[in-house]
């Protein structure tokens, strides 16, 4: 690439041609060194290409290839990676989210040992790294493989990346034979900063957080970029030993850091709750001094004998619990109040913020909820959120707890502008003027523009393309928006014409800015691959109210096939009778759910529409799943506290869909309790009954 044009001084029909050129070069490159290991350039000249890839992309976005080379850098796919079998399971910890958890969690422990309240019961406090879980393994003293925790019983296969890290000995001295040595893998906060400086300087995206960064670095198939990164390693806890380590947590956690491991200078020995709760405050304040991001203090018993007694449930041990910390906190301006419209014509108020970084990533939006939560008080007057209403201008204080969208947590009155006014909730859809009316108990205002709404029209589509619906690959949020715009595709149906009327003739897709023969190929070709498509997927593409993904393959599991269920349908609408019975009486449907369904196919442009999609589709009939291998097969789950990743019904659902049975309330029968924040009596109860408890997270790693 000698004697190239800068690319301050490339014509546009030069950058276009270039950016092919380099797309060929890097994915050659790629293939080369990835697939079939065999590099056929050196390091130096593939950074020099996929540098000027970026600084062309960065000029002129709108040249920006859909199979860009830049947007393939990153994590690697997990495929990549060799699998290495865990010799002892990799665990998870259950939580605890206030005080009294914990001395719950010191009362099981032991009532399970039949030891006296008043007894001496030791522990160990150090903080809980919020990093990726690593497990190395090391023979005679030599290090063999590291693998990530993965499912917990398989990982991946990361030797190489493993050591390229300071922290990681190659070699050690006065270890047993065999010794599996876990820890955490992390960033340090100014290591997190530089790495972000130079991503953006090479015009690559910076990472959200220093959990990102790590988890991004050390899953890199190329260990050299790894190698390029700043890891950091905490050891804390082993798996496959030969010899025991020592006789208490402490102990060997101090003998890990005699044979060069780095261990949390922070762990402290606590005599029962008094001791750890102090321990606890007294982290949660260095914490932000601590130059790497913590979410919480772990728990052990310190005796290795008594560990060894209390054992395991089936993901946590009782052992250990996690305390974490309370969601962060950081005050902002609030800067203005958009309005979107969504899928099912949800008018949903965001919050422009003025940037804030919130536990290490910057918040610019929160959501509002709805109109109800800005005036502070419910559709009765009652007082929300302390009956403050939010007004543009506001000082707001902002949270955000674990990975879920920001929110607003507090507004300070004192601060409030001069002459800022009450906010005004449109009656409109800003998107297409329709009405936008609230139903009776509906805390949602919604635009009732239907299909002729452009955005709710563009983001139905959007959900119909998306991964868990029909996920064609070439099509997605992007592309679908601008079809929509240029008026190619209106609807889902559109997407199985798209080659009959832009494959050939006049105006071709290969023509259009940002397509080539190649990828207008790749694109039918992906289009004609999901004419075949599962029942349960398409109807949850469909994107109706209320039917979300878990819910649409329980109704495709019932009816078995689309034609039956269609008549079912058809038959239903008169809201009674027999068909409706049925509907209403499939396990986890409810009155709302099926109204919501019948209403759709019932509605002449909506069923219209359904009906021109089917009419070029192959419907796959649902089949019940085999459940045999299933973790919690068998097993009787209740759920408890808030769930943040999904809804209580499609928990459920998922969860019956792998052989479990879901129940309301705890009991000597229960064998799994997944507590999310908020939960209180069913998690005492399950304490006390000695029943196993986990949180959300545990539990989706869990069922994977
Ligand atoms: S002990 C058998 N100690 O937290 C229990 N885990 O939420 C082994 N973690 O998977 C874990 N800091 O990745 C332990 N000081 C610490 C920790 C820690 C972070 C992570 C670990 C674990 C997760 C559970």
């Amino acid at each position: 690439m000698t004697g190239k044009v800068a690319v301050t001084e490339l014509t546009e029909e030069q950058a276009k041609a270039e950016l092919v050129r380099l797309a060929l070069a890097i994915g050659k490159a790629n293939d080369a060194y990835h697939a079939k290991d065999a590099p056929e350039i050196s390091d130096a000249e593939y950074d020099a290409l996929t540098l000027r890839n970026a600084a062309i992309e960065a000029r002129f976005p709108h040249l920006k290839r859909s199979d860009s080379p830049s947007e393939q850098v990153g994590a690697a796919p997990s495929e990549g990676f060799g699998k290495i079998q865990h010799k002892v399971r990799m665990l998870s910890l259950s939580n605890a989210f206030t005080d009294e958890e914990v001395e719950e969690f010191d009362t099981s422990i032991r009532k399970y040992l039949g030891l006296a309240p008043e007894a001496p019961l030791a522990y160990t406090a150090e903080p809980k790294i919020d990093g990726l879980s690593l497990s190395i393994r090391y023979e005679n003293g030599r290090l063999v493989h590291a693998a990530t925790r993965g499912d917990g019983e398989v990982g991946e296969n990361v030797t190489a990346n493993a050591r390229t890290i300071a922290d990681i000995p190659e070699q050690l001295d006065a270890a047993p034979d065999v010794l599996e040595v876990r820890g955490e893998v992390y960033m340090a906060h100014a290591d997190f900063d530089a790495l972000n400086i130079r991503q953006e300087a090479q015009g690559q995206k910076p990472f959200a957080n220093p959990r990102n960064a790590a988890a991004g670095s050390l899953r890199q198939l190329d260990a050299e970029i790894t190698r390029a990164r700043p890891l950091k390693f905490f050891a804390y806890a082993w798996g496959d030993l030969s010899a025991p380590l020592a006789e208490t947590q402490m102990e060997a956690i101090n003998r890990l850091n005699s044979i060069r491991f780095s261990t949390n200078p922070l762990t402290e020995l606590c005599d029962g709750t008094a001791g750890m709760l102090d321990h606890y405050r007294q982290i949660e304040q260095q914490r932000a001094t601590l130059g790497y991001d913590i979410d919480g203090v772990v728990y052990k018993v310190n005796d290795l004998a008594l560990q060894g007694r209390l054992g395991f449930r089936s993901t946590t041990p009782r052992w250990a619990i996690a305390h974490k910390f309370p969601a962060e906190l950081a005050w902002t301006r609030l800067e203005g109040i958009d309005i979107q419209v969504g899928r099912t014509g949800a008018l949903s108020p965001v919050a422009r913020l003025h940037p804030v970084t919130v536990g290490g990533v910057v918040v610019s939006n929160a959501t509002l909820h709805n109109e109800d939560y800005i005036a502070g008080r419910d559709a009765k007057g009652d007082e929300i959120r302390g009956g403050k209403d939010i007004r543009i201008g506001d000082w707001v204080q902002v949270y955000r707890a674990g990975d879920v969208i920001p929110k607003i947590a507090d507004l300070d009155l004192s601060k409030r502008p001069e002459g800022a006014e009450p906010f005004q909730f449109p009656n409109r859809c800003p998107e297409c003027g329709s009405e936008a009316i609230r139903e009776d108990g509906d805390a949602v205002r919604r635009c009732t523009g239907g299909l002729i709404c452009p955005a709710q029209a563009v983001e139905k589509l959007k959900h119909f393309v998306s991964r868990a619906a029909f996920d064609i690959e070439g099509l997605g949020a992007k592309q679908v928006e601008q079809f929509y715009r240029d008026g190619w595709i209106k609807t889902p149906a559109d997407i199985f014409t798209l080659q009959d009327r832009y494959g050939t003739g006049k105006q071709q897709l290969k023509n259009r800015e940002g397509w080539g023969d190649k990828s207008a190929n790749n694109l039918f070709q992906a289009i004609e691959e999901k004419r075949k498509i599962p029942f349960g997927k398409l109807l949850f593409a469909l994107g109706i109210r209320h039917v979300g993904e878990a819910a649409s393959n329980m109704i495709a599991l019932h009816y078995g096939d689309w034609d039956t269920f269609i008549a079912a349908i058809d038959a239903a609408k008169p809201l009674e009778g027999p068909a409706w019975d049925e509907l209403v009486g499939i396990d986890g449907m409810g009155t709302i759910m099926a109204t919501s369904l019948v209403t759709a196919f019932a509605q002449e442009a909506e069923r219209a529409s359904i009906d021109a999609l089917t009419a070029h589709l192959t419907i796959e009939p649902a089949t019940r799943p085999d459940t045999t291998g299933s973790p919690v097969a068998g097993k009787t789950v209740v759920f408890t506290g808030t769930l943040e990743k999904m809804t209580r019904a499609e928990a459920k659902a998922r969860a019956e869909a792998m052989g479990a049975k879901v129940s309301g309330s705890v009991s000597s029968k229960t064998d799994l309790l997944i507590a999310g924040p908020g939960a209180g009596s069913k998690a005492k109860k399950a304490a006390d009954l000695g029943v196993e408890v986990i949180d959300e997270d545990a539990w989706l790693d869990l069922i994977g």
